[in-house]
């Protein structure tokens, strides 16, 4: 059966300030009205029931991930005692799965993506699950066509061209008549955030995709992949799964997962699997990593301003980006060029947009001077 694990333990902290430790990206209702992870659960809602839908995040996050999603129940909520990236996450929630269904398969959905349409996305999902039916050993992946050399995803070497397998033998249904063409790919190759120079040679060759993140696999089958090509982080995972019945279960889980490796699955898994398949995403995606998001969710003036703020006055101004939720609160640019003005009670920024990445840096700084 197809269950969501949703990845929601992540900081955003490119988005600062309006993205905090406490409220990150995911909580916010970045380009839209709901919040991502909100609209993240509505997106999947069609293919997966409320009981099969679980949400992985942090101790520090739970609380009010819990009140974002109060429609779930408690137990939907996967905690982790400590944040050690998504290889350890996920496999703590493929264990957690296997134990009440061996064949499950799983959906990895990031919780902090822009996606649009949703039918696009329910239909090249349900192009996922059916590839993984197929062939349970598949670790299917979602190509974006990349337009900049970025260093800030993982890239997809698209290889053989794959069959869309015929739904007629699968259990699934699914409504063909209105599918898209899918171009369905085995991956030669996962490589995950490579230099700016590197990524302009993928960008160039014309082969490579950006990886959504999104991820469909049997939950078995990621099982596998972490004990043969992450043993660090399989090994501790595989005493907290012995433990389950345990009952120091708690405690087993809190030790065992503090000594756990600190390790993404692209990096511990992607990059070394040989079975690998891509399909070319037909929704519009965007992981909405800094403030110039907004120039590709919102309406750019002819200026090539950016104004999502109640209030807010461009005066032979260009390419500024202008947030802010106050309606109490004008903010009035003139003579600028290429600025990010962000607004919130307690915190302003004022940065040049071309420095999105480096919004980090400065809160890490910040942390630092304490
Ligand atoms: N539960 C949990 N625990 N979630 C986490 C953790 C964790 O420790 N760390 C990160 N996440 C969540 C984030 O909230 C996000 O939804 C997702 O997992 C991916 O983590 P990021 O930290 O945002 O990864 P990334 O953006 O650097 O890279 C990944 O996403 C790119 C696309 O946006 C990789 O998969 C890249 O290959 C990919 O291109
Ligand atoms: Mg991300």
């Amino acid at each position: 059966m197809l269950h969501a694990v949703i990845l929601a333990g992540g900081s955003g902290t490119r988005l600062w300030p309006e993205s905090r430790a406490a409220r990150p990206k995911q909580l916010l209702p970045i380009g839209g009205e709901k919040s991502l992870l909100r609209a993240t659960v509505d997106r999947v809602l069609p293919l997966v029931p409320l009981d099969r839908i679980f949400v992985a995040t942090s101790k520090d996050l739970a609380p009010a991930i819990a009140e974002e999603l109060s429609f779930l129940p408690r137990t939907a909520i996967l905690v982790e005692p400590a944040p050690r990236n998504t290889a350890p996450c996920l496999g703590l929630a493929a264990a957690r799965l296997l134990r009440e269904d061996p064949d499950a398969i799983m959906a990895v959905l990031p919780a902090d993506h822009v996606v649009s349409p949703d039918e696009a996305f329910i239909q090249d999902l349900q192009t996922g699950v059916r590839l993984v039916m197929e062939d349970p050993r598949r670790l299917v992946t979602f190509g974006i066509p990349p337009t900049y050399p970025s260093p800030s995803f993982g890239y997809i070497e698209r290889g053989e061209p794959l069959a869309l397998p015929e739904s007629s033998k699968l259990e699934e249904p699914v409504r063909t008549e209105t599918a898209p063409q899918h171009r369905i790919f085995q991956a030669r190759q996962f490589w995950e955030k490579p230099s700016r120079e590197t990524a302009q040679k993928y960008l160039e060759a014309g082969t490579f995709y950006w990886n959504a993140g999104i991820f469909v696999w049997k939950a078995a089958t990621l099982w596998q992949a972490l004990e043969e090509y992450c043993p660090e982080v399989f090994q501790p995972l595989a005493r907290i799964a012995a433990a389950a019945d345990s009952p120091r279960f708690g405690e087993i889980l809190e030790s065992e997962f503090q000594q756990i490796k600190s390790i993404s699955i692209d990096y511990a898994v992607m990059e070394k699997a040989n079975n690998v398949v891509v399909i070319e995403a037909t929704f519009r995606w965007d992981d909405v990593g800094g403030w110039r998001a907004l120039e590709r969710l919102l309406t750019v003036d002819e200026r090539g301003n950016v104004a999502d703020a109640p209030r807010v006055i461009f005066w032979d101004a260009d390419g500024t980006i202008v947030h802010s939720r106050r309606d109490d609160h004008l903010i009035a640019t003139l003579g600028v060029k290429d600025l990010v003005v962000v607004v919130t009670p307690d915190v302003t920024l004022v940065a040049d947009k071309n420095r999105e990445e480096d919004v980090r840096n400065l809160l890490k700084e910040l942390e630092r001077r304490g």
